[in-house]
């Protein structure tokens, strides 16, 4: 688990300074696609219940599951977000960033920010003893507070030797409640935040997940390991 998670991790940072105005979401899958096969792993989205690619590619209002296309094309102002998942020797490493291409508006650049906060502070209060509601109710407070709200039809998950095993890990819920975590559980935190309302809608193509009210949602995501006394990140680069 630590080695797919790094090779995960790796694969944003090579992608990262790679982005630029111009590019499309197609060109970005196949920088991802290039990396995991170069260093021994399979793109774990390729064919995933027919996913036609190796990664997703979520722009602006897009909140998750965009497939990477030629006719998406890289604009000044936009948010990508891109997830990557790789299996490494049967293990699964699962993480996803935010990017801010050229000059984002700054309310925007906050809901990235507070994106990012939303996951950080979740992954702090991992622990042994501490329940997965813990973690959907600092997630839901910090949203909240920053008047910005939480997508529900999605969630973190238990990873492994499956991509998404159980528990389900919500981004909302109730402190107290829910799973105790245990040392050696690994799973993904992964909140969709939204600058407006949480609904979305599926398009079409059955994979691409949208704001409704067409406002920008960001996502954040690490693949964690509860230890005895914490938590360990495993998608570092
Ligand atoms: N990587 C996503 C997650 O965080 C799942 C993508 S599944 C796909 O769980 F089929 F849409 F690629
Ligand atoms: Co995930
Ligand atoms: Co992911």
């Amino acid at each position: 688990m630590r080695q797919t998670g790094k090779l995960a991790a790796q694969t944003l940072v090579h992608l990262e300074d790679k982005l630029k105005i111009g590019m499309s979401t197609e060109e970005v899958n196949t920088i991802v696609h290039d990396f995991m096969i170069e260093h021994g792993a399979i793109p774990a989205t390729l064919n995933y219940h027919g996913f036609p690619k190796s990664c997703c590619t979520s722009l602006n209002e897009v909140i998750c599951h965009g497939i990477p296309s030629e006719k998406d094309v890289l604009k000044d102002g936009d948010i990508l977000n891109v997830d990557v998942t790789t299996i490494l020797n049967n293990y699964h490493g699962d993480t996803n960033k935010t990017f801010l291409i050229g000059n984002v508006a700054p309310e925007i650049v906050k809901l990235v920010e507070v994106t990012k906060q939303c996951l950080d502070e979740a992954i702090n209060i991992v622990k042994p003893g501490a329940r997965l509601g813990d973690i959907g109710a600092i997630i839901q407070e910090i949203a909240h507070g920053n008047g910005y709200s939480v997508v529900r039809e999605y969630c973190g998950h238990g990873i492994g030797r499956e991509f998404h095993e159980d528990p389900q890990v919500l981004h909302y819920g109730k402190k107290g409640t829910g799973v105790e975590l245990k040392p050696g559980m690994t799973f993904t935190i992964e909140p969709m935040i939204n600058m407006g309302h949480r609904h979305c809608e599926l398009l079409d193509d059955d994979w691409t997940v949208v704001t409704r009210d067409g406002k920008p949602s960001a996502q954040f995501e690490h693949t964690i390991l509860v230890t005895e006394s914490g938590t360990e990140i495993l998608t570092l680069p």
